[in-house]
C-alpha cells in the first residue's frame, strides 16, 4: 500500500483465533508495523478515527517492542480495563517506555504490593482539602508568570506555561521555589525535558551514553545532578531546618508503609522526579489546549472575561471561589476532553481479558484510547465541538470521561491539575487581553507522550492589568 494510501485508509486483517478459550482476537489494520508506529508516533488521533471507523470499538496495533497492543473505545469496554485488579492489569509494564527517565521505583513503572505502598504512602498529599492550601501560590505563580511575557509580539505560550507549572510543582513539593538548588533543578528539569521530548528518544536505541555532548549522554549527565540536588534537599528536610514543613516531600518524608518502613532515598527521588515531571508538562499543555479552543471562540473569549471580572468584583477571591465557577469548570473539562494530553492508558495483561467477541491474550496491553471514548457522538453530541456548557446536564460517567485514566491507577494529581487550570486561566482572563498569532493555524504534534498544539501555541498579548489593581478589586 502506498503512503498515500495509508493516510486515508488502514485495510483490515482478521484478528485470528486467541490461544486461551476460542475467542477471537480483535482485528488490525493492513499496514505495515512500520507504518503502525509512525501513525501512532506522528497523527494518533487522527490514526486512532480511522482504524476505529473500519474496524470498529477494539482493534489491535503493533508496535516493535510493545508487541500487540488492543485498543478500546467503547465505555462499556473501559469499564472491564479500569475495574481490572491490580493483579490482573499491570499498568507499571505498560509504562515501560518511561523507566528510563523515571526510574523502576517510580509510581508510574511500580506493580503490584510495591505500586499500592507507594500510592498509599503519596496519597494524603493530594487529598482534596490540600489542594486549598495550594491555591494563593498558584495564583500568585501565573501572575508573576504573566508579568513577564511580552506585549505586542507573538511568542509561544507553552514556553511560560511549564515555567509557571514547574514553579507551582516545586513549591508544592519543596514547599519553596527560590533559591540557588530550585533555579539549578529547573534549569536541569527543562533541560532534561527538552532532549527527551523528542520523540525518537522513546526508542531504546537512542539510549547510548556517547560522551556528554551526545543526548542521552546529556540526560544522564542532568539526572545525575538532579539526583545530587534531591539528595541534598531530602537530608535538608529530615534535618532541624525540615521541622515544621507542610510540603509534599514533608509528608512522603513522614509516611509509614505497614510495616511502619518509610520509603528508602533512592525511592523518595524516583517519586519526586515522577511528580515533578508528571506533574508539570501534562498540566502546562493542558492549560495551552484550553487556551487554543477559548482564543478561537472570540463570544467564549468575551464570558471567560466576564466571569474573572465577576470573580474579582469584590476584591481578590478565594481560590475557592474560583474553583466553584461553573464556566471555568466546563472549559477546563472540555479542554481535557476534545484533545486529550495522553493518548492512551495501557494496562498489560496477566490473565485473559474478554471483552465481546473479543479476548486480549497474556503478555498482551489493553489501551483505552481517551480520544475515541470523548467523540463518541452518543456521549458527547457534536464531538468536534468545544462546548463547556454540555456538562450543565451531563456528568459522564468514570468510562466517558478519563483524561486521567482510571481505576487504581487513576492520575493521583487529577484534583491539583484541575484546580492549578482554573486558577491559571482565571488570573489569565483577569489579566490579559491574548489573541492566536495572526495567520497561526492551530494542529497537535507529540512531544514525548504528550500530544500538544503545533509551534507552542503562538499568541500576542494585547494589553495587560497590572497585577496591583486586583488585589483592591
Ligand atoms: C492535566 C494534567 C494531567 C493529566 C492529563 C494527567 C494524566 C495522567 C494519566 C492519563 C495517567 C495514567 C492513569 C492510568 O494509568 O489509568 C496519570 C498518572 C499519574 N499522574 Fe497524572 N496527569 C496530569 C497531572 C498530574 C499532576 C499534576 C501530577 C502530580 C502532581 C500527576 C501525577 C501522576 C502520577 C504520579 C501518576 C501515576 C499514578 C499511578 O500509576 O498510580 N499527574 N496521569
Amino acid at each position: 500500500m502506498s503512503p498515500s494510501k495509508a493516510q486515508d485508509t488502514v485495510g483490515v486483517v482478521g484478528g485470528g483465533m486467541s490461544p486461551y478459550r476460542g475467542l477471537m482476537l480483535a482485528p488490525t489494520p493492513s499496514l505495515p508495523s512500520a507504518l503502525h508506529v509512525l501513525e501512532w508516533i506522528k497523527r494518533p488521533y487522527e490514526f486512532f478515527s480511522r482504524c476505529q471507523r473500519e474496524l470498529g470499538d477494539v482493534f489491535r496495533l503493533r508496535l516493535p517492542g510493545l508487541g500487540y497492543i488492543t485498543v478500546v473505545a467503547s465505555p462499556e469496554y473501559v469499564k472491564e480495563v479500569f475495574t481490572l485488579s491490580p493483579e490482573d492489569g499491570h499498568a507499571g509494564k505498560a509504562n515501560v517506555v518511561l523507566k528510563p527517565f523515571l526510574g523502576d521505583h517510580s509510581l508510574l513503572l511500580l506493580d503490584g504490593a510495591p505500586h499500592q505502598r507507594h500510592r498509599k504512602m503519596m496519597m494524603p498529599a493530594f487529598h482534596g482539602e490540600r489542594m486549598l492550601s495550594y491555591g494563593t501560590s498558584m495564583l500568585n505563580t501565573a501572575s508573576e508568570v504573566i508579568d513577564r511575557m511580552p506585549l505586542e509580539r507573538p511568542f509561544p505560550i507553552h514556553e511560560p506555561l511549564q515555567e509557571l507549572t514547574l514553579r507551582v510543582i516545586l513549591k508544592t513539593v519543596f514547599g519553596v521555589a527560590a533559591g540557588p538548588r530550585f533555579r539549578e533543578l529547573m534549569m536541569l528539569l527543562n533541560e532534561s525535558l527538552s532532549i527527551v521530548a523528542r520523540p525518537v528518544m522513546l526508542f531504546p536505541v537512542m539510549h547510548r551514553d556517547l560522551g556528554p555532548w551526545s543526548p542521552w549522554g546529556r540526560f544522564l549527565r542532568l539526572s545525575e545532578r538532579a539526583d545530587a540536588l534531591l539528595q541534598a534537599e531530602i537530608e535538608e528536610a529530615r534535618g532541624p531546618q525540615g521541622a515544621g514543613r507542610e510540603d509534599i516531600l514533608a509528608m512522603m518524608l513522614r509516611a509509614r508503609d505497614e510495616s511502619g518502613h518509610p520509603l528508602s532515598d533512592q525511592e523518595l527521588k524516583e517519586e519526586l522526579i515522577t511528580l515533578l515531571v508528571a506533574g508539570h508538562e501534562t498540566t502546562a499543555t493542558a492549560l495551552a489546549w484550553a487556551l487554543r479552543w477559548v482564543l478561537s471562540d472570540a463570544v467564549l473569549c468575551k464570558r471567560l472575561r466576564g466571569e474573572a471580572e465577576e470573580l474579582w468584583s469584590g476584591g481578590a477571591p478565594s481560590p475557592e471561589r474560583i474553583a466553584r465557577s461553573e464556566l471555568l469548570d466546563g472549559v477546563v473539562k472540555e479542554a481535557l476532553r476534545r484533545i486529550p494530553v495522553i493518548p492512551v492508558v495501557g494496562r498489560v495483561m496477566q490473565k485473559p481479558l474478554q471483552l465481546g467477541p473479543y479476548e486480549v491474550p497474556v503478555g498482551q496491553m489493553v489501551a483505552p484510547s481517551i480520544y475515541l471514548v470523548h467523540h463518541n457522538p452518543a456521549l458527547y453530541p457534536d464531538p468536534e465541538r468545544f462546548d463547556p456548557d454540555r456538562y450543565r446536564t451531563f456528568r459522564p460517567s468514570a468510562w466517558e470521561f478519563i483524561p486521567f485514566g482510571g481505576g487504581f491507577r487513576r492520575c493521583i494529581g487529577a484534583a491539583f491539575a484541575i484546580f492549578e487550570m482554573k486558577m491559571v486561566l482565571a488570573m489569565i482572563f483577569r489579566r490579559l487581553r491574548l489573541q492566536l498569532a495572526p495567520g497561526y493555524t492551530p494542529r497537535s504534534t507529540r512531544r514525548a507522550v504528550t500530544i500538544t498544539p503545533t509551534e507552542g501555541l503562538p499568541v500576542v498579548v494585547r494589553s495587560r492589568a497590572p497585577a496591583a489593581l486586583l488585589a483592591s478589586g
